[in-house]
């Protein structure tokens, strides 16, 4: 049995959020980042558009906050909108102090692309692959760094919590299976940081990478940690539409630089919905083009760049150009072939500005986290901006953090679990649930959708909760508990709400309830962990 590892500070993921938290915390303390694929293996990595920021000489930061309230449909922070938007300036200079390359225009001042239900151009972006130049700079500068130590193919399993040695619900580390050696090791650290990213896969149309299971948010919540507004999944309106690309995002910046919605027949249909057309808040669009394939029967919209000049297409968005090119789609030539796909939870563990949950020691950074920014919407390339201001704030707050840990701590036990004979049951329920989430907790919701939904995932969970204990944890296994939960979540919020609101529509209550609320959710008092 080995004995604990103990660190000053213990991050589980490593997108923008975790990596950028990494090298600033390691300027006062250890730092062991764990991650359950390849270090690169994240949603930033996966981002297109780009960082949001007033930086436009006809931009002010009261526009990027109204912008941000209006899309958010009455559930942001305004406190927290501000904060976030006056730091924006200086998180963008640090990324290029972190050597990240950001598109200049031709007097060489940074180029500002535009997404929808943005009022003036503020999106910086390194060509349409934004994300992976982020990552890959934030990984070069972890790997040089003597305080941090990274490690691959380590998913967290559970928190550690000082209430299970008679103290208070402070975390103190976590279990983590190193899912190559079967090996579940305990990290001890005097923080613990979920950046675990978002809970796409939860659906079975997303725009997400593999490893977006929600396990920082379920984590969070066995251990008691409140969360917040999980209804609110952002489904994006232009993920490629083709039988041999998976979860290929179509960039916002397209309808930005000018791309128009079409229908099959070539006609446009935006206009029917919204004064900003193409480029209205993701909520509007995604709902429109649902309704215009409920309405026709037709297997998708179209994205149509064609009236754009091609060398600019090509130069502007060569990742994208070549992806679709390489189906056989020539976008200078032909519109795109695009459907709405799930994309963003803007809900999550609850956190104040430090980034700290509502356990001590215990903090959420990124995607996973609810900081109050988003709202009922997020406003595009907002959650980059996001992943960096929090990062920030909770690396300065973890310095002071006590080591708090029991003299003896337990290690994992896997008491009479056996080898699964049956993984057949994890690849089923995986599948089950997210195909019934996409059609009862999709874009467009009804009491009894969800009520179907409810009562399918109660099913699963108990079935999940035998297999567990029966059953030696592997990755899959840890990610079907942790979705399932996040699934049940999702459903839990959505069935409070008794309104349309953001990305939560329903038929049943098409408006607005007058008072805009969160809908907080902690297993001390909410439903079954
Ligand atoms: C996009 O490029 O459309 C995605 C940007 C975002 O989700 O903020």
């Amino acid at each position: 049995m080995s004995e604990p590892l103990e660190t000053d500070y213990l991050v589980l993921g490593s997108g923008i959020a975790g990596l950028n938290f990494a090298l600033l915390a390691a300027e006062h303390g250890r730092v062991v980042v764990c991650t359950k694929k390849a270090a690169n293996d994240t949603n930033t990595n996966w981002a297109q558009g780009g960082v949001a920021a007033v930086l436009a000489s006809d931009d002010t930061m009261s526009l990027h906050v109204e912008d941000t309230l209006t899309a958010g449909d009455g559930l942001c922070d305004r406190s927290i909108v501000e904060m976030c938007v006056e730091e924006g300036p200086s998180h963008v200079q640090r990324l290029l102090d972190l050597g990240v390359r950001l598109d200049r225009d031709e007097h060489g001042k940074l180029d500002l692309g535009r997404e929808g239900a943005h009022s003036r151009n503020r999106v910086v972006h390194w060509q349409d692959v934004t994300g992976r130049e982020i990552q890959r700079a934030l990984l070069e500068a972890v790997n040089k760094h003597a305080n941090i130590t990274i490690l691959e193919d380590h998913i967290g399993v559970d928190l550690l919590s000082l209430a299970k040695y008679g103290g208070d619900p402070a975390c103190f580390g976590a279990y983590v299976l190193d899912t190559k050696t079967g090996e579940v090791k305990t990290i001890t650290a005097r923080a613990t940081v979920l950046a675990t990213g978002g809970t796409g896969k939860v659906y079975v149309y997303t725009s997400n990478p593999d490893v977006a299971t929600g396990d920082g948010v379920a984590m969070a919540y066995r251990l008691g940690a409140a969360v917040c507004d999980l209804e609110f999944v952002q489904f994006h309106p232009t993920v490629l539409y083709h039988p041999h690309a998976r979860n290929f995002l179509i960039s916002e910046a397209l309808r930005g630089e000018g791309g128009v919605l079409k229908l099959a027949n070539g006609e446009t249909f935006m206009e029917n919905y919204h004064p900003m057309k193409s480029l209205a808040s993701r909520d509007i669009v995604a709902r429109a083009i649902d309704n215009e394939l409920k309405k026709s029967g037709a297997e998708c919209a179209f994205l149509d760049m064609t009236h754009l000049d091609p060398a600019f297409v090509r130069g502007r968005f060569p990742n994208i150009h070549e992806r679709v090119l390489a189906l056989g789609i020539d976008m200078t030539k032909q519109p795109i072939p695009v459907v709405p796909a799930a994309h963003y939870m803007c809900g999550g563990v609850k956190t104040d500005t430090r980034g700290e949950t509502t356990i001590k020691g215990l903090f959420a950074i990124g995607e996973c986290a609810f900081t109050g920014l988003h709202g009922a919407n997020r406003l595009a390339s907002n959650s980059l901006l996001e992943g960096m201001v929090y990062s920030s704030h909770a690396a300065a707050a973890v310095k002071d953090s006590p080591r708090a840990r029991p003299a003896q701590v337990a290690p994992w036990s896997s008491g009479d679990a056996t080898d699964s004979r049956d993984a057949i049951v994890v690849a089923l329920n995986w599948d089950e649930i997210r195909r019934f989430m996409w059609s009862y907790l999709g874009i467009v919701r009804t009491d009894k959708r969800i009520e179907r939904a409810r009562r399918r995932i109660e099913i699963i969970r108990d079935e999940i909760r035998e297999y567990y204990i029966d059953f030696k944890i592997t990755s899959d296994l840890i990610e079907l508990r942790n979705l399932s939960l996040v699934a049940h979540l999702v459903i839990e919020s959505a069935r409070r709400r008794k309104e349309s609101r953001g990305l939560h529509f329903t038929l049943d209550y098409p408006e607005h309830l007058s008072e805009a609320r969160h809908s907080e959710l902690q297993l001390t008092n909410g439903p079954r962990g």
